[in-house]
């Protein structure tokens, strides 16, 4: 009955989802179980199991093999101080029983962790994968992004590189045969050591997924694979260094783990066992621009990740692209401890090619379809259609000439299929909607298409359209750069903040819009990515730049080089020329000042602080440590430098949604100083009480108030303000309801367009269960949680008889994005007995007793049923049934 795993595809009011999920994770039910049990990512019958001692895996891994003998395949070892353990999988015709569960019993077994599939943040922006052979004229000051993080002048100033540091990059494979990093690999070379971990053909799909470790992280995946050279792009990022171009910390030593194969995922398990090996190879520093959007710090990446920053190592970690999903986006592991959580911002500058209409001033830039280069041979360009009425008609005049033509009433593929029959060279398009240069969405056509801004296509049909017979000749002058208007604020991509937990991330940000750096050379060599993915390897290196000032001082807290980097950070409005600051939930302490980090000598600890909700007043009152490490007397006023609020939800909608993308709104709350004028002399420390009073919106809003805690200086001789983001939530959040109104749901197992909403009855057959597909449990969660249980209710006495599922742990909330709309179960006429109810905490504990009995898949006899979730609000006690939201399905009749 377990084992089947089904893709389905069904339509729900306005949604459309692909989703799937495969049973045989969740059926297990261990209480040393961690983090998320049941989501659409869990691999299944994958398991990293965590014990106690490194001693402890071998034995553990003997009795494993010795219990599923040819059943099992143990995939990776870990015998590293700060995580030992093990992960394996098991065939689909031994899965979770009583004789693992009696494995997991043992003393031995720390934790048990659920294996994700994890996928490197997706790129965005219009300018992804233009790719360039060599460096336009002089462009290469204008397009790099040093100017606006001051890591220009650590270069030049103050002559720091990033010599000496070891910096770490977990990613896809990378070309270190790119004269920009080195040429070589190992001794003596830029990228000095690392490994490939998993191979090209490694895709994470399927229970067996090929992987094939090689010795070296080179990137050999070539322009058929569908590989962008991610891992290429950031090490460029970091360390990068050729005559028209300069990484961050160009003098950096690298270790590349490649986890990703040229296309596809990673798992949980890859990413913990680089992360370990880089620190065993004595990284300074580790890059990891990978992430989901598990805004917990309980899963397993952000346990490993949070272990290896407390001891001294900086890890840094993209905080995610999912911005455009609203508040609550950030992505494990940079949820975790300690681990430097990064935002991203735009460049400034970026290369896009142009074409000048021969006897105009305008140069008209233009993104072209895919599958062709981005310069042409000079050409005239004609009307491509003679009548208006008629669509698709072309003109006879386009043979030999680049054809104009507006989007819009023939379809573009049969445009452009009659454009090329005419025998045109070319066809330039412009769209009503889209005032920038565009790249048609179009593939495979047999000639260039090239997107030009409405404005340019408008004027040069004009032109045109005033005598029919006319052509304009068009000189292509190749990428030139251009102003991107979102310069210098927050990327529309970047993930929000917080944590679940109402932790602040992302803690500042680096550039990762439109960023130029290195492509393997099979995909052009230069080129320009955006993501936080980018973002992430740029504050890597200005740590780099960091650790060069402070001499051969081998170790510092990377807590306070993360304050040092946020007390002087830049903030930005939410647009360039608005007079407010956007809020810290989005940029966190603001783009990385990399120059004043190093050389301004007061500094304020902590560098961020949460005010928490309004349920308690422990968080209220925060004290800040100022310190002056110069050598002159400073002064400074504090005052509250207020951001926008956030407003998370749009309570029109069904009660509660997510406003996707977040809201914003004026929500300044009070501060109160202890003191609001303070004198330093050099080396004294001063503290500084600062006590909230939030803003007094509806509760029911939660709105995430914040702000800048600024330290305006009153000196003269050089020193700058700082600042100090919070933040808070006006409202308790354990009110926030969990579940959204129109879920809990049953979808029909044959035809999944069929819903049993609370009044329906479904009817079940058991006898008919292995011969159609399972009926889907569909529910959507509004909020994370930590906690869910899904109860047997039988309606004739209310009493629950078991669980139809596990418990689920770690929860993230779901998104209007496709594939994390609603988390679905197949629902297999079978319950479990275990009463590990939130009322009896007693079966929570990690005692040998030998329940398994209770976790055996028992049928549901005939009866009727309800199947009831519990789900535990935020910041509710598990252990107190009144914490959880209840919501029930209508009934399901089970017959035999
Ligand atoms: C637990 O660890 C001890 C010490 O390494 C070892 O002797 C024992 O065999 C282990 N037990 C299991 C079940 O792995
Ligand atoms: C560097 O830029 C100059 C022009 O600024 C150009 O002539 C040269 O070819 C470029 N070098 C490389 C390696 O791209
Ligand atoms: C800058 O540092 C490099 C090595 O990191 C060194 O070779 C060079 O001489 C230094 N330049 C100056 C001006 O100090
Ligand atoms: C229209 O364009 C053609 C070709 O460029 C030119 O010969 C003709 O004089 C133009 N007519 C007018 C009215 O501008
Ligand atoms: C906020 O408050 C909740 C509930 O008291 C607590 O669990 C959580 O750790 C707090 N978060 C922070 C960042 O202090
Ligand atoms: C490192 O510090 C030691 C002791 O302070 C000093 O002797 C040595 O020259 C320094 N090395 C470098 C490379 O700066
Ligand atoms: C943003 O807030 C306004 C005012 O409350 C509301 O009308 C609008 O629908 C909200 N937009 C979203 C996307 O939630
Ligand atoms: C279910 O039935 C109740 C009582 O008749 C009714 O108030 C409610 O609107 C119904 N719900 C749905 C979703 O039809
Ligand atoms: C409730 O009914 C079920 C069967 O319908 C029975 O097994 C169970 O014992 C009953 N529980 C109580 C408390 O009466």
């Amino acid at each position: 009955m377990n084992g089947r795993c089904s893709f389905f595809r069904f339509s729900f009011i306005s949604f459309l989802l692909l989703l799937y999920f495969c049973n045989a994770w969740g059926f297990i039910t261990h209480q040393k179980f961690q983090s998320p049990s049941i989501t659409e990512n869990i691999l299944d019958d994958r398991y990293i199991v965590q014990v106690g001692h490194a001693s402890h895996v071998a034995p553990f891994v003997d009795t494993l093999t010795q219990s599923f003998a040819q059943h099992i395949q143990i995939k990776r070892r870990f015998t590293h101080s700060l995580f030992s353990g093990v992960s394996f999988t098991l065939n689909a015709s031994s899965q979770y029983n009583q004789d693992l569960h009696a494995l997991f019993n043992h003393n031995n077994v720390t934790a048990i962790y659920p294996c994700r599939l994890a996928f490197a943040p997706t790129l965005h922006s219009v300018d992804s994968k233009t790719a360039f052979t060599s460096m336009p004229i002089n462009a290469s000051d204008i397009i790099s992004p040093h100017r606006l993080t001051q890591v220009d002048r650590v270069h030049k100033a103050l002559n720091y590189t990033g010599k000496g540091v070891l910096i770490g990059i977990i990613d896809s494979g990378v070309d270190y045969y790119h004269p920009a990093l080195g040429g070589g690999f190992g001794d003596g070379y830029k990228v000095r050591m690392g490994a490939d971990l998993v191979g090209d053909e490694f895709n994470n799909v399927g229970t067996n997924p090929i992987i094939k470790p090689g010795p070296t992280p080179l990137d050999t995946c070539g322009p058929h694979s569908g590989s962008v050279g991610h891992g290429t792009h950031v090490a460029g990022i970091v360390a990068g260094k050729a005559e028209n171009f300069t990484g961050v910390a160009p003098d950096a030593t690298l270790g590349v783990w490649r986890i990703f194969g040229c296309s596809g995922g990673t798992s949980d398990d890859i990413i913990v066992q680089a992360l370990l090996e880089a620190e065993k190879a004595g990284c300074d520093i580790i890059n990891l621009s990978i992430g989901d959007m598990n805004g917990w710090s309980e899963t397993v990446t952000s346990i490993v990740a949070s272990n290896i920053a407390k001891r001294g190592i900086h890890v840094i970690n993209s905080c995610g692209n999912n911005g455009l999903s609203g508040a609550f986006t950030i992505g494990s592991p940079s949820t975790g401890t300690d681990v430097v959580s990064v935002g991203s911002f735009d460049n400034e500058y970026n290369l896009v090619p142009h074409f000048r209409a021969v006897g105009t001033s305008d140069k008209t830039p233009y993104h072209t379809a895919t599958g062709f280069d981005e310069t042409f041979p000079p050409g005239d360009i004609v009307l491509g259609d003679n009548d208006d009425d008629d669509g698709c008609a072309v003109s006879a005049l386009i043979k030999g000439n680049y054809a104009l033509v507006k989007e819009g009433s023939c379809p573009l593929k049969t445009k452009v299929g009659n454009i090329a029959q005419a025998g045109a060279i070319g066809m330039v398009v412009y769209n009503d909607a889209k005032d920038y240069a565009y790249r048609p969405i179009i593939h495979n056509t047999a000639i260039p298409v090239l997107g030009v801004p409405r404005i340019h296509g408008h004027n040069l049909m004009h032109q045109l359209v005033s005598n029919k017979t006319a052509s304009i000749k068009l000189r292509f002058l190749g990428p030139l750069p251009s102003l991107i208007t979102s310069a210098k604020t927050v990327s529309i991509f970047s993930s929000v903040g917080a944590t679940f937990e109402l932790d602040l991330r992302p803690h500042l940000a680096g550039i990762g819009g439109s960023v130029y750096s290195l492509l393997p050379r099979s995909l052009g060599s230069w080129g320009f990515l955006s993501g936080s993915s980018m973002a992430s390897p740029y504050v890597a290196g200005s740590v780099a730049l960091y650790l060069n000032s402070l001499g051969n001082k081998t170790s510092v807290n990377p807590k306070v080089v993360l304050e040092r980097l946020q007390n002087y950070a830049y903030k930005a409005p939410t647009q360039n020329g608005k007079d407010n600051l956007d809020s810290p939930l989005r940029q966190g302490a603001g783009l990385v000042q990399v120059y004043d980090a190093i050389t301004q000598t007061v500094h304020v600890s902590p560098g961020y602080i949460s005010f928490n909700d309004t349920s308690s007043t422990q968080y209220k009152t925060h004290t800040l440590h100022i310190t002056n490490d110069g050598e002159e007397h400073v002064s400074y006023h504090l005052f509250n430098n207020v951001s926008l609020g956030i407003l998370p939800y749009n309570l029109a909608k069904n009660g509660y949604a997510y406003s996707e993308p977040i809201n914003y709104t004026i929500a300044p709350a009070k501060l109160r100083f202890s003191k609001k004028f303070i004198k330093l002399s050099p080396g004294k420390s001063i503290k500084i009480k600062v006590t909230v009073i939030p803003p007094d919106t509806d509760p029911k809003q939660h709105v995430m108030y914040g702000g800048y805690i600024q330290l305006k200086s009153g000196n003269h001789s050089g020193t700058l303000d700082l600042s100090v983001p919070y933040f808070g939530v006006s409202g308790k959040q354990k009110d926030l309801p969990v579940l959204d109104s129109s879920t809990p749901f049953i979808l029909d197992g044959v035809d999944s367009t069929i819903i049993y909403g609370t009044n329906d009855t479904l009817v079940f057959n058991q006898s008919s269960i292995n011969d159609q597909p399972a009926p889907q449990l569909a529910i959507r969660f509004l909020t994370g949680t930590r906690r869910v249980l899904y109860e047997l209710v039988d309606i004739i006495n209310r009493t629950v008889i078991g669980y139809v599922l596990p418990p689920s742990s770690y929860l993230p909330r779901n998104t209007l994005g496709i594939g994390t709309k609603v988390y679905i179960h197949p629902l297999q006429g079978v319950y479990y007995a275990t009463t590990r109810a939130p009322s009896s905490p007693s079966s929570f504990d990690d005692d040998n007793d030998n329940d398994d009995d209770n976790d055996h898949a028992l049928l549901i006899p005939p009866g009727t049923y309800r199947i009831r979730i519990r789900a535990l609000h935020l910041f509710g006690n598990p252990n107190d049934s009144n914490d959880y939201e209840l919501r029930e399905t209508g009934n399901i009749q089970i017959v035999e």
